[in-house]
Formats: C-alpha cells, structure tokens, sequence
C-alpha cells in the first residue's frame, strides 16, 4: 500500500530540503527522499553542499586561514607563535562535527515543518491516475505516491576518461576533504572552484601545489581585471598553476600519482605527487531515478530537461538545483526550489538568473553579479567602468589585507549597474549589497549616495560606485 502525499521530493540537497520546507510551509503533506549516509550508516540529509560541498571546504579553508595566519601575519601584529603546528585529524574531525550539526539542523527542519524524512535511493515506478508512483529502497522501505514530484537529485564528480576515482590517491571533492596527512606534493587537474578553493587549503597547511588547467585563460568565466589580480597573489603565495596543458595518462601507484601532460609550448611533461585532486567540472546525477519507467526526458548531458519554470516534460514532475541546466550553485538551487514550491501552490515563483551572485573562497576571496567587462564588449553594449584599491581602505589596511579592488559596471546612458566584481577581503560578503542593487535596478549613482559605515570595507563598494563617475574621495 503505497503512502500520499501532496509533494514527494526526491533529493535533501539545498534544492530539495528547502522546497520540502517551503512545500510544507503552503500547506502540502510533504515527503522528501534522501539516500545519504553518514558513516554510522544514519540519514546525513544536505546533499553535495552539506556533506562534501560547501560547509566542509569552508570549513577548513577557516581552518587552513588560521593556520596561514598564525604562521605568516601573526607576527606583524606583534604576536610571537613560534613552532606553530596542524594536528590534521583534529582539523578534519572539527569539519566532521560542523558537518554533522548542518545534517542534524535539516532534520529538525523536516520535524519542525512535519515533512516526512524517507532514508533511501527514490525511483519512479508508474505513472498513476493523476500523479506518480515511486518506491524508496535503503533504510526506508515503502512506496509513495504524490501529485507533484520535485527532482532534486544533484550532480557528481566528473571523472578523466580513464582514470577512476579511488579517493586514495585520485580524489574526488569527497576524498580532497578527508586528507589524513599534508601530502608534501599535491596536484590538481582543474584551476576553476575547486581547485583554487582545495589547492588553497592544502598549500597553507604546507603542501607544494600544482593545478594543471586545459584552458589557456585562467579564470575565463571571471571579470578579466578580476583573474589577473587572483592569479597574480595565487602565484605569490606559492600556488603553481600551469595553463594551456593538455593531461594524459594518469598512473596511480604505492608511491603516489604520475600524470603525463603537454604543456603551452607543446612539451611533454610528468607532474609527480602523492595526491591527485581532479575537479574538471561536475555531472548532473540521475543514477537509479529509473527515468526511462515514467518517460523523463534528460538532455545531451544527462541532465533532466526543464523549462524557465524547471517544470520537466511529465505533468506535475519538476526538477531543481544541479541536476538542471544553470550555475551549479547551493543559493541557485534553493532559489529554485522555493520558486516551484510557489508554482505548485498557484503562486508566481521566480528565480532571477542575472543577479545570482558567485563567490570563490580563497584569500583573496572572489565575488561577482551580473556582466564581466568582456561580456559587456562583446554584446557592444556602451558601459561606464569604476574601481577602487583596497590599498586606500582604512579598514582594510587595519585589517593588514589590502589586496584587490572593487569594480562596478554601469550603463553608459542611464548609469544601471550592470555587474560587481570584487576581488579582496570579505568579497563573499560585501557582494550581497551589490546583489541588493541589481535586483532594484539601481544606479552606480545611488549606491554612491548611499551612507556606508566608517570605517567598514563596504566604503570600497561606495567608493567604486562613485568612480564610475570618476569622483572618488579617498584615491
Ligand atoms: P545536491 O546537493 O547534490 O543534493 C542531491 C541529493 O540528492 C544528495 O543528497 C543525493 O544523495 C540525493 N539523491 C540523488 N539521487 C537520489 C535518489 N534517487 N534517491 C534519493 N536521494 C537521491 N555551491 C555554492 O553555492 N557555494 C559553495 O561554497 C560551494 N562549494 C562547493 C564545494 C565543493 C567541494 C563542491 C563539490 C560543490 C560546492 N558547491 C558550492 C556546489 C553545491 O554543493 C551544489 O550546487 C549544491 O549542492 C546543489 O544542490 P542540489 O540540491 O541540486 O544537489
Ligand atoms: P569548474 O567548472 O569550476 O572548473 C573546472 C576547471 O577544469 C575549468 O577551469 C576547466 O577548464 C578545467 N578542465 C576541464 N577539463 C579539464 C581537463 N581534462 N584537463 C585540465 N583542465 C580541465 O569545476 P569544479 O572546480 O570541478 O567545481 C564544480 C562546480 O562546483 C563549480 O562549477 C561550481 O558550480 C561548484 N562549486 C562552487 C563553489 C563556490 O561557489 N564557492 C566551490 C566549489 C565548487
């Protein structure tokens, strides 16, 4: 006998916990299905970003930071830590316990909202009389039915072609954050998030780290001006990053890993160390979703094709977060599952793509919405540009960080701000504001008017502003 619900969700990851949450929140019964397991074998609901994502590689990229820290700017503070050591277990079990406590907070969320939490894999099997059948296996063993399905079912790790992940030596983002030891070489294929957010963490603790990029560009996606400061104090503080190589084979063995690649000039090279971290980009996962039993389209990628609305070709049947076209984002996800929550109850959810902000996590840390400057040029259209150096920032330099700037983008004509892009202390946090202003469609000029607290980083954000008409008062 197969259980009701109004809306099972198929998926506990930031996407399909909070639709759960905001489905419960508009009065539906809701079920949400997860198969995660922590290493007791107990329910671990948060999907990537909670367990292998998100909290844990800010978790110790804290960790790392302190550690840097001490070792590195304690001392022009006056502060004498000599023989500054990592205890790496302890580090990691720290990241364990703040894993656990997000996992934890998720199930008293489906409590508190009375969402039913089914431990187990979710697979479609029928089309009913008006919604769907499908049968979760694992620790929940039973069957539900429900009007509306929402797919939240994430993405995974994309391997090399030929080389497996064994997250002994080859490691996916979950063996990069259970390193037991600081490997005294480290590499990495791969110089977008995750290799600049896992080489960081490893090359603080003491590791020599190298990331091999394909592309000739570092950071092609980033505001150019952006990526050339980053790589510029990425490479001071010792990260190695090789553009433009083409990687071979891969050979893993007691020793360590061997990878054959050819450089820019066409050279044949071998990069020898003892762990390999591959972050290539992440694949839309839909691994025993049994789509083919309802007749769920996927698209070339594999991932399940939806609309502006994420409503997927099956009446009723919606999907979310990673697992559909679009940034492969926490906040974008949940954005989209609170949005088809609305949608499902009649009301008019809506995800605004342009003001999805990015954020990479490293020192300095790197932020952006909207259009880089080379987006802007090729689409031809006419913009104002305006930076300001943290260098001139009072708090900044009390801080004793003064990397990096901040950058606005403006309509030439009616001054709109077009994209933010910051490279520099506190980015992760100082580009809600900028966010805030897209979404009102505000001008570089109002954000310049604006009164920002003294002295406070945010005072770069309103100096750049006000460098865009070319009148700032502190540079
Ligand atoms: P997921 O979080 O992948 O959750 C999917 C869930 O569905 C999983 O729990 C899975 O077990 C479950 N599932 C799948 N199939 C089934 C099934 N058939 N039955 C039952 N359960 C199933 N994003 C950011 O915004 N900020 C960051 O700082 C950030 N850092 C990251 C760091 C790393 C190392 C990685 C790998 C990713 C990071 N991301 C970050 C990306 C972020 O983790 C993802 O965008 C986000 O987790 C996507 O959410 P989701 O709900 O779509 O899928
Ligand atoms: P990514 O897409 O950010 O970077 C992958 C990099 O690998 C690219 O620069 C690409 O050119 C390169 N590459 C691809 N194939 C290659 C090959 N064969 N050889 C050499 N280089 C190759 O993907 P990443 O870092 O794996 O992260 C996956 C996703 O997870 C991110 O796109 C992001 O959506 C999410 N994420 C977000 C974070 C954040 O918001 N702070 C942190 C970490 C991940």
């Amino acid at each position: 006998m197969s259980k009701q619900f109004d809306v099972v969700v198929v998926g506990a990851g930031p996407g399909g916990y909070i639709a759960a949450i905001r489905a419960a929140q508009l009065g539906f019964s809701v079920a949400c299905i997860d198969e995660w397991k922590n290493d007791k074998g107990g329910p671990a609901p948060g999907g990537t970003c909670t367990n292998v994502g998100c909290i844990p590689s800010k978790a110790l990229l804290q960790s790392s930071e302190h550690f840097d820290h001490a070792n590195h700017h304690f001392a022009e503070h006056g502060i004498l830590a000599k023989g500054v050591t990592i205890d790496v277990a302890k580090m990691i079990a720290r990241k364990d316990t703040v894993v656990k406590q997000n996992n934890d907070g998720i199930l008293y969320l489906f409590k508190k909202n009375k969402i039913t939490f089914l431990h187990g894999r979710g697979a479609f099997v029928k089309a009913t009389d008006g919604g769907y059948e499908l049968r979760v296996s694992g620790v929940s063993e039973e069957s539900v039915t429900a009007r509306q399905v929402i797919l939240a079912t994430g993405s995974t790790a994309r391997a090399l072609p030929g080389t497996p992940f064994d997250e002994q030596n080859v490691l996916s983002n979950d063996g990069a954050l259970r390193i037991g030891a600081v490997p005294k070489k480290l590499g990495l294929i791969g110089s977008g998030v995750i290799g600049l957010e896992m080489g960081s963490v490893w090359r603080r603790l003491g590791a020599e780290v190298t990331i091999l990029e394909g592309l000739p560009t570092f950071l092609g996606a980033v505001d150019e001006q952006v990526a050339k400061e980053a790589h510029k104090a990425f490479t001071k503080q010792g990260l190695k990053i090789e553009l433009g190589v083409k990687v071979g084979e891969v050979k893993s063995g007691k020793k360590g890993v061997s990878v054959a690649y050819t450089n820019a000039k066409g050279e044949a090279q071998t990069l020898e160390v003892d762990k390999l971290i591959v972050s290539i980009g992440r694949v839309p996962n839909t691994t025993g979703l049994a789509a083919e039993a309802v007749g769920l389209k996927l698209d070339e990628r594999g991932a399940i094709e939806v609309d502006g609305d994420c409503k997927t070709n099956l009446p009723g049947v919606w999907a979310v977060g990673d697992v559909v076209r679009g940034p492969m984002l926490a906040h974008k996800a949940e954005e989209e599952g609170v949005a088809v929550a609305e949608r499902i109850a009649g009301q008019h959810g809506h995800v605004n793509f342009n003001t999805v902000p990015w954020v990479i996590y490293t020192s300095p840390e790197i932020a952006w919405v909207g259009q880089t400057e080379q987006q802007l040029k090729a689409s031809g259209r006419a913009y104002k540009a305006g930076s300001f150096p943290f260098l001139a920032n009072g708090r900044a330099r009390a801080l004793g960080d003064t990397t990096g700037f901040v950058k606005f983008l403006a309509d030439a004509a009616s001054d709109e701000i077009l994209g933010v892009h910051i490279v520099g202390p506190q980015a992760s946090e100082l580009i809600s504001e900028a966010v805030v202003a897209m979404e009102f469609r505000a001008s570089a000029e109002d954000i310049a008017r604006i009164c920002h607290a003294h002295p406070s980083l945010s005072e770069a954000t309103k100096e750049a502003a006000l460098a865009v008409d070319k009148r700032t008062l502190n540079f």
